[in-house]
């Protein structure tokens, strides 16, 4: 199988300055700020993880449409690493969040994976991760005013991140669909994935409000349902989409959100240091 992937995938090297923010940046919402902080805290170590999943299959990839767009993806996944980073350093100095802890949990969490799993096992759940963002992904997209203009930067990274995860959202599926197929080991990627996001982001929100005495916030916490349930619905309006991912015939730009990019990307020049790929 060859790419699949119908845009080009840009490779955007970003500086975001990180201003002081305040400490609860999303709108003054403890519950929903640290949730969006214990996304931030799993990305670094779970994208290195992901390239790690996909390169070690690229010297079996015979399209060289699909080896570009490997590269590409390696390299957008090592920005927002790097960038993600730099944000939750800003948060451990601005705001002395235990972070350093919570990042080394996931640190083992992923070395555990490595051990414990096949290459190909880690391939297929990183499809399940990349199409979970990829949902994510496009419902921030859809409805950008739920992170736009929050506190500057922040809504911008968030957006920038969305926008290459919708750039590369195939390209781990069709690595897999290329060396591998196994439909069942797709389906039980996915499973996996599901597992081990809901439980580590809503574990390290838990452990985050529990730290900031915020867990009875309850105005907060009504916020965070609504975020959650209706806008913009972070679990309830991607269900048909994560559904459609359990169809045999299933590939991720069946989902085609390419019109949703284009406001998006002339936005994302005003943080972009050079444009390498
Ligand atoms: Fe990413
Ligand atoms: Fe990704």
């Amino acid at each position: 199988m060859a790419s699949k992937t119908p845009i080009p995938i840009r490779v955007r090297r970003m500086d975001y300055a990180i201003p002081p923010m305040p400490r609860y940046w999303y709108r003054d919402n403890a519950w929903i700020t640290h949730y969006m902080n214990a996304l931030s805290t799993t990305f670094p170590d779970g994208e290195r993880f992901f390239i790690d999943s996909v390169r070690n299959f690229q010297d079996q990839i015979k399209d060289p449409k699909l080896q570009k767009d490997i590269r590409a993806f390696i390299g957008q996944e090592a920005n927002h690493g790097k960038e993600h980073e730099a944000f939750n350093q800003a948060l451990i100095d601005q705001h002395q969040l235990p972070l350093a802890k919570k990042i080394q949990f996931v640190k083992n969490a992923l070395k555990f994976a490595k051990k414990r799993y096949s290459d190909r096992e880690r391939l297929a759940m990183t499809v399940g991760f990349e199409h979970f963002t990829a949902i994510l992904a496009n419902l921030m997209l859809e409805q950008a005013d739920v992170i736009e203009n929050i506190d500057g930067m922040v809504g911008d990274l968030f957006m920038w991140h969305a926008v290459e995860e919708t750039e590369h959202k195939s390209v781990a599926f069709d690595v897999f669909q290329e060396v591998d197929g196994d439909y069942w080991l797709r389906v039980r990627g996915m499973v996996q994935a599901t597992f081990f996001f809901m439980l580590v982001t809503l574990r390290m929100q838990h452990s985050l409000l529990k730290h900031d005495g915020k867990r009875s916030d309850w105005r907060a916490a009504l916020g965070f349902a609504k975020f959650m349930l209706f806008k913009p619905g972070m679990i309830t309006r991607i269900i048909p989409e994560y559904l459609d991912f359990y169809r045999p015939s299933f590939h991720p730009w069946q989902h085609d959100n390419r019109h949703l990019l284009k406001a998006r990307v002339a936005d994302l020049k005003a943080n972009e240091l050079a444009q390498v790929a």
